[in-house]
């Protein structure tokens, strides 16, 4: 080939390159941006006092009692991230997760801690049995073991109500239990909490990655799995049927859960629903990437803004994750 042809085929050839060149043109044709109020902000509510208690497969994520909380408040205002989900660690448990709707229980509790140290914090509660019954599973038992549905969702009901009594601004039920949305949303109605909003935990997966929460949430199951009420990992088609009857049961926003492992059913949920999107960036998403930086085998903040831009490239408004604080304080550092 002649070299004045080989020059002209360079000169007709697209040059993606050129808008690479800089960091301001980068900047400039970024399509995706995070910013602080795209998180939700997970914490784990024990009883007691003075407790900031590491837990060990989440390192930076801690057990804390409520007299931690205002701090907590001060902190998320400081780093503009506007909301906070609670699970709680109660005191006591039994076969049908009774602490669990305990007007003076700990997540009810610290609800009203929180709204008292910040009105503005949006605080979203999680709605499960498992942190609150003996075998750990997230409805009640028949004499086989097997989890009965109807007489779960009257449990979840209750736990609801007594979040929305405390003042929770959301309730979330992660139990996937049908038919439960609809039924919170009308003993949430019938009793006077019009305004409480349902984030429904829409898509749950039975999956591997909620292994570090069941350390931090003292939930694990004691016999069996959950196979039996939440998703098989292998079906997003099923994933957005279970989508358009919490949305028709009355949700206000719906979660796929976890995150990374589901990106295309974040995707396609995106398309197909108008409501917000959240995705769960999921205990064992967090534990894989500290791990590795712990090891010193990824460079934690580049991975950690990677694999939130992808969760919310994929089509998430907002992202549960145990990374908001750090990556809130990556993005508020002047560049
Ligand atoms: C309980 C619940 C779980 C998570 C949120 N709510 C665990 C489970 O279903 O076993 C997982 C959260 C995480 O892994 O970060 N229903
Ligand atoms: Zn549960």
């Amino acid at each position: 080939m002649l070299e004045t042809e080989r020059a002209t085929d360079l000169h007709l050839t697209r040059r993606m390159r050129r808008l690479r060149r800089s960091e301001a043109l980068r900047d400039m044709v970024r399509e995706t941006h995070l910013h602080p109020a795209d998180f939700i902000y997970p914490m784990f509510v024990v009883t007691g006092q003075d407790v900031r208690e590491e837990i060990s497969s989440m390192p930076g994520q801690y057990h804390l009692s409520v007299d931690q909380l205002a701090a907590e408040a001060r902190e998320l205002r400081s780093l503009q991230v506007p909301a906070v989900l609670l699970f709680g660690l109660p005191g006591s448990k039994d076969a049908v997760g009774s602490s669990g709707s305990d007007p003076a229980g700990v997540v009810q509790t610290a609800v009203r801690v929180l709204k008292d140290a910040d009105p503005d914090l949006i605080v979203i509660t999680d709605v499960c049995l498992c942190e609150y019954t003996d075998h750990g599973h997230c409805g009640v038992l028949d004499d086989q073991g097997h989890v009965l549905n109807d007489e779960s969702v009257e449990l979840l009901v209750g736990q609801a109500l007594s979040h929305a009594e405390a003042g929770a601004d959301i309730v979330a039920p992660s139990d996937m239990m049908d038919g439960r949305v609809g039924a919170i949303r009308a003993a949430l109605d019938a009793s006077g909490w019009i305004d409480t909003a349902i984030l429904a935990y829409a898509a749950k997966f039975a999956s591997a990655y909620y292994g570090p929460f069941r350390e931090a949430a003292d939930s694990a199951p004691a016999m069996g799995d959950r196979r039996g009420y939440q998703m098989d990992p292998a079906n997003a088609r099923e994933a957005l049927q279970e989508i358009a009857l919490d949305v028709e049961e009355g949700a206000d926003l719906i979660m796929i859960k976890p995150a990374l492992a589901y990106l295309d059913v974040v995707r396609q949920a995106r398309d197909r629903f108008d409501l917000p999107l959240a995705a769960y960036n999921v205990s064992g998403e967090y534990a894989m990437l500290k791990a590795a930086v712990q090891q010193g085998w990824l460079d934690e903040e580049r991975v950690v803004t990677e694999t939130l831009l992808g969760i919310k490239r994929a089509g998430a408004d907002l992202i549960l994750t145990y990374h908001a604080k750090e990556m809130a304080r990556w993005l508020q550092r002047p560049r």
